[in-house]
């Protein structure tokens, strides 16, 4: 009884360690549960419109003074298209997440609740400047504000 106790404790992941790989490709991963049809990716714009908020996003992101740092010396060229891949994902355009799990994506950045809302802020702006209605944002939101979680660890 003690040694499986053990045995199993042993086995487990070490705190502080991911369980997920860095790079596994699953679409699991992406945070969320996708919208059952296309209906929300349509009102985005699909692929067209999506890479525009994305693009706007993360030059948001890049030029304030609130998070701006840390957003220096990151694979940007990467994070948008990853950001691409989620968002179309959970909106319903039938992309695959080829990303980290979003644990794993910001574990060492110790991100505050004040840089979650400042990003949210900055996503808000990207889309409303994209024509997309409001209550078309707000569902988007709906899906990613459970993510704070895992996303915000102070
Ligand atoms: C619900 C909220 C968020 C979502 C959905 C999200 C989404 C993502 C995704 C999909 C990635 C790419 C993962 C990968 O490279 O495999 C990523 C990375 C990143 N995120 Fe977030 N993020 C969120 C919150 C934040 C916040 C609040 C910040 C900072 C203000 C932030 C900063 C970053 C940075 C700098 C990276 C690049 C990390 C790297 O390449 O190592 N994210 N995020």
């Amino acid at each position: 009884m003690i040694l499986t106790l053990a045995l199993s404790l042993a086995l487990q992941t070490p705190p502080g360690e991911e369980s997920v790989a860095p790079y596994a490709r699953s679409d699991a991963n992406a945070g969320a549960t996708p919208f059952p049809d296309d209906r929300l990716w349509r009102t985005f714009g699909a692929a067209p419109g999506v890479a525009r908020i994305v693009d706007r996003l993360v030059e948001l992101n890049q030029n304030d003074p609130r998070i701006a740092d840390i957003f220096k010396g990151q694979d940007l060229v990467r994070l948008r298209r990853v950001l691409k891949e989620q968002f179309c994902y959970i909106l319903g355009g039938g992309c695959t997440y080829s990303g980290r799990d979003m644990k794993a994506a910001h574990h060492n950045m110790g991100l505050q609740t004040a840089d979650m809302a400042a990003l949210v802020e900055n996503l808000q702006r990207a889309m409303r400047e994209s024509g997309v209605p409001f209550a078309a944002q707000n569902q988007l939101l709906a899906k990613l504000a459970p993510m704070k979680r895992v996303v915000v660890t102070r």
